[in-house]
């Protein structure tokens, strides 16, 4: 097989970088190696950027999301028995979020794809990417029992943290970071209307928890939990129990409770691969970086570096200028980092030590205090939280 763009994997950034390149003429494939069922249905984040949004409304895929999406003034700090708003459009000038499923963004796309092209290959896993230096770079795959090869002009490796893109760079000029936290998210989608119009993140010394939604009746929700945690361990009433307990505060408030219909625990880390470029290999998404779900960062990034990838291969594609894929690496990784650094930020200022550290508590309430007093703390973290401007 030959195209110009191969692309590995059929998450986000892969199907959405495959449709902001098909819609600009350029060939792609794209080799996923999970079953259409798998990729639709992964729980995943839900919040995204305006950024995000206008990315998905450019290359036609929004139908669903301008309808069933919700739209976000902005979000409730709680803590000490306190509730705070942060009020997005005027800290930033009118910025929103929206709450619109990962799950519902990678249907649409598939949807799409399936229908008007290009190539999604399902239950294809990706071996390896040879010869990345040249200019004909080729993925060995596996697809129907036969190992075949894909051979591209460029690669994107969008096969996220366990993916095998990474795998083809030089160990040599390849440098990762990263930070194991404390704890986990044990994360529950529940059939229950949002006990809150907006999401609340509420700190305690109890632990963390976050209230967010997926629907006017479906309640997504999330507890800290200590590493390691068997979400078996968790009865309903026991999760329900907890987080009551952590969003309690001194007014009237209730948080209503319903059958809880899925139930996981997730690690949370940071993590940098730097460059994101070897040769004709392009990383972009989870494969290049994953940050702690806190400041619904990861889906966000990763449309922003396949917004910039895409922009990168339409100029070499049409004109010959390597400018921009040139600088590709180093502009994704300006974003990345501060969205690694603001993700880092807000689940430091979040969740409780499990070390009881006295001094960090404290530190935390400061934090939150000097946000919820200062317009100019609000304001920065309302204009990190709707996202920083791309950086071309
Ligand atoms: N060959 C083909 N496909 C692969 C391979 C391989 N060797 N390895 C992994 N994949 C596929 C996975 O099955 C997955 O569908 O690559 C896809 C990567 O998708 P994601 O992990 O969702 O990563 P990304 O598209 O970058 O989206 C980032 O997803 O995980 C969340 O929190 C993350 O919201 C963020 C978003
Ligand atoms: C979600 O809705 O899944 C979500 C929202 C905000 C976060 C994390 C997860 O910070």
């Amino acid at each position: 097989m030959r195209t110009t763009v191969g692309i590995i994997g059929g998450g986000p950034a892969g199907l959405l970088l495959a449709r902001m390149l098909h819609r600009a003429g350029i060939d792609c494939v794209v080799l996923e190696s999970r079953t259409r069922e798998y990729v639709e249905h992964r729980q995943r984040a839900g919040m995204l950027e305006q950024g995000t949004v206008d990315a998905l409304r450019a290359c036609g895929a929004a139908g669903r999301l301008e309808t069933e999406g919700l739209v976000h003034q902005g979000i409730e700090l709680r803590f000490a028995g306190e509730r705070h708003h942060i009020d997005f459009p005027v800290l930033t000038g009118g910025r929103t979020v929206t709450i619109y499923a990962q799950t519902e963004i990678v249907k649409d796309l598939v949807a799409l794809q399936l229908a008007e092209g290009p190539p999604l290959l399902f239950e294809a896993e990706a071996l390896a990417v040879e010869k990345p230096e040249s200019d004909a770079p080729v993925v060995r795959f596996r697809h129907g029992g036969r190992e075949q090869t894909l051979t591209c002009e460029w690669i994107a490796g969008c096969d996220g943290f366990h993916g095998i893109s990474r795998e083809a760079f030089p160990a040599a000029t390849s440098r990762t970071y990263e930070h194991d936290y404390p704890y986990s998210w044990l994360g529950i989608l529940a059939d229950v209307p949002p006990s809150c119009e907006e999401l609340i993140y509420a700190r305690g010394e109890r632990g963390f928890a976050l209230h967010s939604m997926r629907s006017p009746v479906v309640s997504r929700l999330y507890l800290q939990v200590p590493n390691g945690t068997d979400p078996d361990d968790w009865s309903d009433e026991r999760i329900w129990d907890e987080l009551a307990a952590r969003f309690a505060i001194d007014a009237d408030w209730t948080l209503e409770r319903g059958p809880i219909t899925a139930k996981s625990v997730t690690p949370m880390r940071s993590y940098v691969h730097e460059p994101m470029r070897h040769g004709r290999l392009l990383l972009a998404g989870d494969a290049a970086h994953i940050v702690p779900p806190t400041g619904a960062k990861g889906l966000n990034l990763a449309v922003s570096d396949v917004s910039l990838l895409a922009r990168a291969l339409t100029a070499v594609h049409r004109t010959g200028s390597t400018q921009l894929i040139d600088r590709y690496s180093k502009l994704c990784l300006s974003r990345v980092w501060q969205a690694t650094r603001f993700s880092y930020d807000m689940t430091r200022m979040l969740h409780a030590q499990p070390n009881g550290d006295a001094f960090e508590s404290r530190m935390q309430l400061a934090r939150l205090r000097r946000i919820t007093a200062s317009h100019h703390a609000a304001a920065e973290l309302a204009a990190n939280y709707t996202g920083l401007p791309l950086p071309v």
